[in-house]
């Protein structure tokens, strides 16, 4: 008998106000086209003014507990990935705790940047297996234009903003591929690439600071690491890449999507994509994708699910789940 980190509920919510990549065209040098044929973006959604990432948090929070059927003091833990913390503190998962009208349990932040959901998700099947909770509400939400550089056309346009959420629960398993629920997880970071991908403000700064990103070396890395890491997350639960269901990557951009893809010999029709309509959302991409894809009748009960992304750290890794 194993004790396995099974999916019980997911949702998501995006701000109302879309912005399309023509809008852009007036604020920076860019046009429509650019964007679309180098990161596959169409448009993203903004948060309101006064609207913060706690807030989008909680909306698909209460998405996700709906869709579980559960109520939030049936949460023992949550675990929100983001970056954009309404304050430096308190965390933003403690908001989120107070917001659902939640009295018990605990709940933390994971800061890993776009790789952020992957690295909540590695933390939440651990607090499940180790028997530190038995239900555990995992968010990716982030507001990335609050830290976009609008003069800068190189990063503005790639981000958006959004949150997904995920209930996880403990269950019963034989220990075999075949069960439910998280069945591998493989996390990575390389400090030494700390420079290609920053927020230049913070503590040091007194400032909440801007983007900063080598698009070029960036995108190197993500082709890179992220076909070898979901990989390994398939070696350790003894499966392959023929057995993929849906690869449902971060969505950055089009062109590492496919690139990942291909080098995965996953065809295009196996991959949930979501990048054209949300943009860059940091943390929150995946969890949107995977509200997403269920929504659209993509991501089915007993489908073998991985989840790969890459981001400022440089932070990588991957989770392979079974719906
Ligand atoms: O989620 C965290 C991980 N982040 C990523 O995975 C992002 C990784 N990087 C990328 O997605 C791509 O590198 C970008 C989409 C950021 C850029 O695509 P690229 O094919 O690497 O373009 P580039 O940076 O080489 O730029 C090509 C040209 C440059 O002009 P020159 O130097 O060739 O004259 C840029 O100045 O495109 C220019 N350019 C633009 N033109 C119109 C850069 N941004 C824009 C823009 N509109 N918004």
């Amino acid at each position: 008998m194993t004790i396995r980190a099974v999916v019980r509920g997911v949702g998501h919510y995006l701000p109302a106000r879309v912005v399309p990549n023509v809008e852009l065209e007036s604020l920076v040098d860019t046009t429509d086209e650019w964007i679309r044929s180098r990161s596959g973006i169409e448009r993203r959604h903004f948060a309101a003014e006064g609207e913060t990432t706690s807030m989008l948090a909680t909306h698909a929070a209460r998405a996700a507990l709906a869709d579980a059927g559960i109520q939030a003091d049936d949460i023992d833990a949550i675990v929100l990935a983001t970056s954009t913390a309404d304050l430096t503190f308190p965390s933003a998962a403690t908001m989120v705790q107070a917001a659902l009208g939640m009295t018990r349990g605990f709940a933390f932040d994971v800061q890993a940047v776009c790789a952020g959901f992957v690295y909540a998700m590695a933390n939440a099947n651990a607090l499940i297996l180790s028997g530190q909770a038995t239900r555990v509400l995992v968010i990716g939400a982030e507001t990335f234009s609050r830290l976009m550089d609008w003069t800068d056309r190189t990063t503005c346009v790639l981000f958006g903003d959004g949150a997904g959420a995920l209930i996880l629960e403990a269950a019963t398993g034989t220990g075999a591929p075949s069960d439910r629920g998280i069945l591998a997880t493989d996390l990575h970071s390389d400090g030494r690439f700390k420079d290609i991908l920053y927020v230049d403000g913070g503590t040091s700064t007194g400032t909440t600071g801007h983007l900063r990103m080598a698009g070029k070396e960036v995108f190197r890395h993500a082709v890179e690491k992220l076909a070898e890491t979901a990989h390994t997350a398939l070696d350790k639960a003894g499966l392959t890449s023929d057995d993929v269901d849906w690869i449902v990557p971060h969505q950055a951009n089009i062109r590492i999507i496919e690139a990942t893809a291909k080098r995965m010999q996953v065809a295009m029709d196996r991959v949930v994509v979501t990048v054209q309509d949300h943009g860059n959302t940091s943390a929150a991409s995946i969890p949107l994708a995977l509200s997403v894809g269920k929504t659209r009748g993509q991501i089915k009960a007993g489908d073998l699910i991985v989840t790969e992304a890459i981001g400022g750290g440089l932070a990588w890794g991957s989770v392979l789940l079974r719906w």
